[in-house]
């Protein structure tokens, strides 16, 4: 597996409308899009740095796991993401090396990006998303 570098830092938040303005009035990162990844019960708002993207997730509803990800925990960086050449490569070296990956095929996320987390035990305590450009 080879790793290309950060995609995207991943921050839960309660209302994008109400944190969105930070990134990108404040700090004016450009906007790259909006997008509900349904199956992950997330809307993502994605800002790019050209060097690494933020990605704000708020949750569709209260039983998805950003939902249950800010009951418990409450809203700030939630996942850092890296992008990797070939993701299934990926998941087979990771499960050989024995560390906890959460699926055994990468889905689909936002941007057609084909993405896998990787479970914070076998990580130091960080969720981990790896991700395969389109
Ligand atoms: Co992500």
């Amino acid at each position: 597996m080879k790793i290309l570098g950060i995609e995207h830092i991943g921050i839960a938040v309660k209302d994008i409308a109400n944190d969105a303005p930070f990134w990108r009035h404040i700090l004016n990162i450009s906007h790259r899009s909006t997008e509900v990844v349904a199956d992950q019960g997330v809307t993502t708002d994605i800002y790019d740095t050209g060097q690494g993207k933020v990605e704000l997730l708020e949750a569709t509803g209260p039983d998805t796991p950003i939902g249950k990800y800010l009951e418990k925990r409450g809203p700030g960086v939630h996942h850092v993401c890296f992008e990797v050449d070939n993701i299934t490569e990926a998941i087979k070296e990771l499960k050989e090396s024995n560390i906890q990956v959460l699926s055994d095929k990468p889905t689909v996320g936002a941007e057609g990006f084909k993405v896998v987390f990787i479970h914070p035990k076998s990580t130091g305590g960080v969720l981990v998303e790896l991700a395969e450009k389109p």
